[in-house]
């Protein structure tokens, strides 16, 4: 394991591109309606990132993905490809955007509701936001990434659901995925210690049933094999001297 430190300069830089992604979901927000494409809000999204905020969207080309950031729909855990399928009122969407900024790197995802969820899908949402929550706030210098995992782990399993294991969150900077893997599942002091300057992401695909998934045949698009429903939520976060900074959360 290879896990960098960045210095306050580099932070700066990741936080820039950081902020573009979050300012791509905000800008997304109103568009995520009934009747609309997941293809459509590719096209906005595409558009934006290199027209407006003259940047690079990571995944277009990342391993051959073939698009400018991830749709992920109901039972889709991650990695959906957006398409010309239309959404429908009660639909539960996650984006996931990636911006390349003078060669740094800035991650982030959230959950969207087409029209009126159900209130079991809206619990879902809201679990795996607070999960997300929990994880970010045990981070601080002489924290491990266990003690992230085992917060996350222990919200979605309290309120009966269950923590995807095969994809996890991952070092970021001058690459989209590094070192360390930021797995959403564990034990209390356990695995790496995190050291101020470590940069990384934190994004928990948890699902309403089992925690199993499988790999649809286009290769990308990852499903729950019983297909309850996923929820995700990412945000890409900075170890401080004392605690944590969000570099990915949007401004006020
Ligand atoms: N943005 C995703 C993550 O959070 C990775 C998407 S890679 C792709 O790590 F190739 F599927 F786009
Ligand atoms: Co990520
Ligand atoms: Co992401």
């Amino acid at each position: 394991m290879n896990i960098s430190i960045k210095t306050p300069e580099e932070i700066e830089k990741i936080r820039i591109a950081s902020q573009l992604a979050a300012e791509v979901l905000v800008l997304l927000r109103e568009h995520v309606r009934a009747g609309v494409t997941t293809g459509e809000l590719n096209e906005i999204a595409h558009k934006h990132i290199t027209e407006v905020q003259g940047g690079t969207p990571a995944t277009l080309g990342y391993h051959g993905f073939p698009a400018s950031i991830c749709t992920s729909l109901n039972h889709q855990v991650c990695h959906g490809i957006p398409a010309d399928k239309t959404l429908r009122d009660g639909d539960i969407l996650n984006i996931d955007v990636t911006v390349i900024k003078d060669g740094w790197h800035g991650d982030t995802s959230a959950m969207y509701t087409v029209g009126k969820p159900s209130v079991r899908a809206q619990r879902l949402i809201d679990v795996t936001y607070e999960a997300m929550m929990k994880g970010i706030e045990t981070v601080r210098p002489d924290a491990t990434l266990g003690d992230i995992g085992h917060a996350i782990q222990t919200h979605a399993e309290a309120s009966g659901f269950s923590v995807v294991r095969e994809y996890c969150g991952h070092g970021i900077g001058r690459n989209f995925h590094e070192d360390p893997q930021v797995v959403h599942y564990g034990k209390p002091g356990e695995g790496v210690r995190l050291k101020e300057g470590m940069v990384f992401t934190i994004e928990p695909m948890i699902n309403a049933g089992k925690k199993e998934i499988k790999l649809l045949g286009d290769g990308w698009t990852v499903v729950t094999k019983d297909h309850s429903l996923s929820a995700q939520w990412e945000h890409t976060v900075a170890v401080t001297s004392d605690g944590v900074d969000i570099l990915t959360q949007p401004p006020a």
